[in-house]
């Protein structure tokens, strides 16, 4: 049905005998045309619960792809902290020779501070004095943010040629200008191997990302380094955390769960290069670092008790992906005996994040400060296993599911594709479509099996937008998470992939991703605030209600809470749309409605890294008198009302209502 007010054509001879008469008749004709074309209504039968809304329907997922944590959430402002190198040298490092001093870097591969860093940076200042420095820079991640007054904590590890101590220089240094931003020095001095901490107080410059990293010395000598480290304030001030920009947004999703480490990155494109959790704990001189499917290589900083700090910092549970023996350059673990070690270490690896202090990985992890062991309710086997030519997924699946149910029977195993032989306890659904797609599948589960396994949509998105989505894709989301939230019961969880991208050149592998940020800033997309919106008001229970007389490109949900109705409206149409909202057994009290309204001029609108507010919801408050309300979305239009009802206690149906309801 089309919602453009349709045009009223009258007789010629009517025009000429009564000119004003007609252009009143007209408007009027068209006013009562429009009103009575594009009026929908929607019942919503407000004492009348449906079925159950999964408290764990949004959650994130994530992995190291568009430089998610090196770069992005990880706060490490280093890159390439450990010296690896190419033909062109080390990479992310350049020699700095100030007047007449003179100086050379290299790799020494013979020399390194542990058996998982067997090599090192070895810088050899053979001319130098205080006003001629010699040494390297680190450029950063496409810079290094530096804030006014701000703290920076780093470490290194060193050694000299000799015991005599060498003071080293260490600064944040402004591009353009080479104003020194932060400086300190270290004493660095013997032929073994020790680590350094240090400390810097940048002054009251203005915030920018158009800084390096200096470490320089002021006379000759032989500087060995590794793991040159640098963070700046962190999220919960954790030691090796997070950006706190980029948490502070994710907190604002209210995420109910983390799926981690992927994605493609779990399965690594060899066996060798997997998500090999055994090398991603303990101190990060330990972590041998390794290459991702995206096509750079991860530090590894972001390991598995940081994954599992992460989910602690924002109160979400862990839904562990376990790797299953494919990866996907098609290396593949037959099931039976050869796939045997990979099970142990995903039992293992659920040991580390479950097991008490008095287990042998449980004490691993407490040795890394975190004694308490975490609660793990889901864990999943695998990634898009339907990329294994060989199709031996069912047999890999079943293989883990009765090891981990032996030991862990209360863990729900997720299979990342349906599967034959066992029953899964839920199936995991992806799906990346454009806008009109997304519309067709928010209807996708209206039908779904309600004895079958429960299911997870561990990734979706509406791919329109780079390198974030536009309001369009906005739009493809919000209708797809209405038909996620009227099938809760059997869709208990969901998240959105990838979540972040590094807006810089060469930081993106995959378009349409929900944060974009550069060193210094983030911004959240329309669809990132679609979720916030969504998110902010759940409700526990669907609620029975009908829509009748809208377009094919309106979408509804409603929900509801012992104190709440949650509706949801999402009008994608490039027309206004009425509606009549009728809440039936509401009463005649008068209800408050919090709005959350969020709309564009077109689909294409977006928010940008230099614009990154231009599309946000904007709130308000209106009140409901009685059952009744006429209301009209506007074109581009996603809104949330959270409507609390003031009930008269006559109002209230017997048991449709949860209990506790004053
Ligand atoms: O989200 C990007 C990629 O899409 C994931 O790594 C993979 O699981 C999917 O194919």
């Amino acid at each position: 049905m089309s919602l453009r007010p349709s045009v009223v054509t009258l007789p010629r001879k009517d025009i000429m005998m009564n000119r004003s008469a007609s252009i009143s008749t007209a408007l009027l004709l068209a006013a009562v045309t429009l009103y009575a074309q594009t009026s929908a209504t929607l019942n919503v039968e407000v004492n009348q619960t449906k079925s159950a809304v999964s408290p764990t329907l949004y959650g994130l997922m994530t992995e190291e792809i568009n430089y998610s944590y090196d770069g992005g959430l990880y706060a490490e402002l280093i890159r390439n902290r450990t010296f690896r190198s190419d033909w062109s040298g080390i990479l992310n490092w350049f020699l700095v020779e100030n007047g007449s001093a003179a100086a050379k870097i290299g790799v020494d591969s013979k020399e390194g501070p542990s058996p998982a860093l067997t090599n090192s940076a070895k810088l050899e200042v053979t001319r130098a004095d205080a006003n001629s420095p010699a040494g390297f820079l680190n450029e950063g991640y496409w810079g290094i943010a530096v804030r006014p007054n701000t703290r920076y904590v780093g470490s290194f590890f060193a050694k000299t040629a000799s015991d005599d101590a060498l003071p080293v220089t260490i600064a944040l240094v402004a591009d353009h200008s080479g104003q020194v931003l932060a400086k300190t020095s270290i004493p660095v001095g013997g032929t073994a191997w020790r680590r350094y901490t240090f400390e810097m107080q940048s002054g009251n410059a203005a915030a920018s990302s158009d800084n390096h990293f200096e470490m320089t010395l002021d006379r000759p000598a032989t500087l060995w380094l590794q793991l040159v480290s640098l963070f700046p304030p962190t999220y919960h001030s954790r030691t090796n955390g997070n950006r706190i920009d980029i948490m502070e947004k994710l907190a604002a999703m209210k995420p109910a769960f983390l799926r981690f480490p992927g994605g493609n990155y779990l399965e690594g494109n060899r066996i060798e290069t997997r998500f090999d959790w055994k090398k991603m704990i303990g101190p990060l001189v330990d972590r041998p670092t390794h290459p991702t499917t995206w096509n750079y290589h991860s530090s590894d900083g972001m390991g598995l008790l940081e994954f599992l700090q992460w989910c602690e910092d924002l109160r979400m549970e862990p839904v562990l992906g376990i790797y299953a023996g494919y990866s996907l350059g098609g290396e593949l673990v037959k099931p039976g005996p050869d796939l045997d070690p990979y099970v142990q270490e995903g039992l293992e690896e659920i040991e580390y994040v479950t097991g008490g202090a008095d287990t042998k990985w449980g004490a691993v992890r407490a040795k890394s400060g975190h004694a308490e062991p975490f609660k793990l309710r889901y864990v999943e086997i695998g990634n898009e296993d339907n990329f294994d030519r060989q199709r031996t997924y069912d047999g890999r699946y079943a293989q883990f599911y009765k090891a981990i149910k032996a030991k862990y029977p209360n863990i729900q195993i997720i299979a990342t594709i349906p599967v034959k032989g066992v029953t899964p306890d839920i199936v995991d659904d992806h799906y990346y479509k454009r806008e009109q797609g997304m519309f067709e599948e928010a209807r996708h589960y209206d039908k779904t099996d309600r004895n079958g396994p429960k299911i997870f949509v561990g990734e979706w998105a509406t791919r329109e937008g780079s390198p974030t989505p536009n309001f369009g894709a906005a739009l493809g989301d919000a209708a797809f998470m209405t038909g996620m939230e009227r099938n809760s019961d059997v869709v208990i969880m969901s998240a959105y992939a990838p979540l972040f991208v590094n807006v810089n050149p060469g930081g993106m592998q995959w378009t349409s991703d929900l944060i974009g940020y550069d060193a210094l800033n983030s911004y959240g997309s329309p669809s990132y605030y679609a979720q916030v919106m969504f998110s902010s008001c759940l409700g526990d229970h669907t609620v029975n209600s009908s829509l009748s007389g809208a377009g094919d490109k309106f979408f509804y949900s409603v929900t509801s809470a012992p104190d709440k109705l949650c509706v949801k409206l999402v009008n994608a149409s490039s027309a206004p749309q009425a509606v009549n909202i009728a809440l039936n057994g509401a009463g005649t009290g008068t209800h408050t409605a919090h709005l959350q309204t969020m709309k564009a001029n077109t689909t294409w609108a977006t928010n940008t890294i230099a614009q990154p507010e231009s599309i946000v919801p904007a709130r308000s408050t209106t009140s409901i008198k009685g059952e009744r309300m006429r209301h009209t979305m506007p074109a581009y239009t996603i809104q949330v009302m959270q409507i609390e009802l003031e009930r008269s206690v006559g109002s209230i149906k017997k048991g449709t209502i949860p209990a506790d309801l004053p």
